[in-house]
């Protein structure tokens, strides 16, 4: 398959990331951490610019813990307005409108590699948190990938979880289920003490 690459990086804004989670989110914090890991073991494997795929997925949900239900406006102006005080290009902007493709995708297609691991990866993300949690220990150390996988066929954990859209990762990504949830959950292991899981 052809590897649509990112042309415009803007890793240099990843200490700022790191600032805008620490002011902007609260619940959602470990969502965030979860993904931006998992988004730079993605660039990895795909030869994306790691740095940047970092900050697209730790800002991906940044305006979430504001929106107070009102999930449409989800990457709307207040997440353009936050991106602004950073000084963020449109790029960025963009690739984040891009993984609420029932909302966003006419104008921002899932068009580049990163912009498909992001929409395939935010729910998985989600979910391996809701795993942890049912672990005895509570701690992602004692998740394995086999039981990921397992939970996920089962439709009534997690209910809200968008299976579909995981398991896109064959289709969109061109790798096995199994790997891409190997990959995501060794780089939550990787921030578990950020995660406070
Ligand atoms: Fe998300």
């Amino acid at each position: 398959m052809t590897l649509l690459l990112q042309h415009i990086s803007y890793g240099h804004l990843l200490p700022a990331a790191h600032g805008l989670i620490e002011s902007h989110t609260d619940q959602t914090k470990a969502h965030l951490i979860a993904t931006g890991a998992a988004m730079e073991a993605l660039a990895k494997k795909f030869g994306g610019d790691a740095q940047t795929w970092k900050v697209a997925g730790m800002l991906h949900d940044l305006d979430w813990d504001k929106l107070d239900k009102d999930y449409e406006a989800h990457c709307g102006d207040t997440l353009d307005h936050l991106l602004q005080t950073i000084k963020a290009p449109q790029e960025l902007l963009g690739d984040i409108r891009a993984h609420y493709q029932s909302k966003y995708g006419a104008e921002y297609p899932l068009d580049t590699m990163l912009r498909k691991c992001l929409y395939c990866v935010d729910e998985l993300t989600g979910f391996i948190i809701a795993v942890t949690y049912v672990r005895p220990s509570k701690k992602i150390a004692d998740v394995e990938v086999k039981s990921v996988t397992k939970k996920l066929k089962d439709k009534a954990f997690a209910a809200q979880v968008d299976r579909e859209q995981i398991r896109q990762c064959e289709a969109l990504l061109g790798i096995s289920l199994d790997e891409f949830v190997g990959i995501t959950l060794e780089a939550m292991k990787g921030v578990a003490a950020e995660m406070k899981l």
